[in-house]
């Protein structure tokens, strides 16, 4: 299906304000259009300013973030050592839901909210070995996460990438490349990973979840994952997020499995249920079992 162009300007949420442009590392491998629609959101991105997308990036080990974006990963990393194992973990677990919902669920509609930085194992390719036909939209609020998504998915009939803020769901699910890609009217997957504990308690998330479970047919599916309280050392755990927040501008918030149940409202936790990543269907090759600084799992609407 053919791909309508929007400029990623005219999706940028309220919170990203033109700022001088300063970058034009990001537009060498891109084809003509993407050029254009980049050179439009330039200004959007400034590589001095850290952003979580291509801080989890560098956690990550990919080559998508600035040196602002390494300074903070490495200081937060000081506080809090396991960070980046804890951001593997994250990932992994991500791929073994991405492939229960798709080979043993049947879902072949993905909204992947809080999407990131394309890296391995992305949500399509994961999916798509089970099912070549999954639909998939990526959302994030990060320009470069996007940019890159949309040069990744250039030639991928059924997959999108959206610039938007998942704090807005009516401009998320109202959008033209959502509208064409996911048939709204059969079960959706929705997927919030790794993000719900960016928006503190004023911010709704258990509003915003219940909107965009709202949109979606009974039999769809919540996927989730979110930052827990580390019990063996809370003040670690304190410091790092300080540090974080104090370079970003941007919270975290770490919920206890009690208070990321709530999130999910009526939805009802398919087996294994709702607990720390790592024991989520385990991969006994590749998951860590020292590591619970996350619980996850997946829910559906009745
Ligand atoms: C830690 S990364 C997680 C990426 C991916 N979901 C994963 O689990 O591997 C969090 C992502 O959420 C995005 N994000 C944070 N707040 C957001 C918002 N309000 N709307 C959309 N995306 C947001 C960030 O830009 C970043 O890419």
């Amino acid at each position: 299906m053919g791909r309508p162009r929007l400029p990623l300007s005219a999706q940028v949420g309220a919170h990203f304000p033109p700022r001088t442009p300063r970058s034009a590392r990001l537009v060498f491998m891109m084809d003509p259009v993407d050029r254009a629609e980049m050179a439009l959101s330039l200004g959007e991105i400034d590589p001095d300013t850290p952003s979580p997308a291509r801080i989890y990036d560098f956690w990550l080990g990919g080559s998508h973030n600035f040196a602002a974006d390494r300074e903070v990963g490495r200081r937060t990393a000081e506080a809090m050592p396991q960070l980046p194992v804890a951001a593997r973990a994250n990932r992994a677990f991500l791929g073994r839901v991405v492939h229960h919902l798709v080979a043993d669920l049947g879902v072949d509609q993905l909204l992947d909210l809080g999407s990131g930085v394309p890296t391995a194992g992305n949500v399509h390719e994961v999916a798509r070995a089970a099912n070549p036909e999954t639909r998939v939209v990526y959302v994030d609020v990060d320009p470069v996460a996007i940019a890159h998504a949309r040069t990744l998915l250039e030639d991928v009939d059924g997959c999108e990438a959206i610039l938007a803020d998942l704090r807005n769901p009516g401009a998320v699910l109202d959008h033209p490349l959502l509208r064409t890609t996911i048939d709204l009217k059969r079960p959706v997957a929705v997927m919030m990973f790794a993000v719900l504990h960016f928006i503190p308690d004023d911010g709704s998330p258990e509003l915003i979840v219940r909107d965009f479970m709202d949109a979606v047919p009974g039999g769809s599916y919540l996927a989730i994952s979110h930052g827990v309280p580390d019990v063996h050392d809370p003040g670690a755990q304190q410091d790092a997020a300080r540090s974080y927040a104090a370079r970003t501008g941007i919270p975290f918030i770490a919920r206890t499995p009690e208070e990321v149940g709530r999130l999910l409202g009526p939805l009802k936790p398919v087996p294994p249920g709702l607990i720390s990543i790592d024991e989520w269907m385990p991969d006994p090759l590749t998951t860590p079992r020292d590591n619970p600084l996350a619980y996850g799992g997946i829910a559906q609407k009745g």
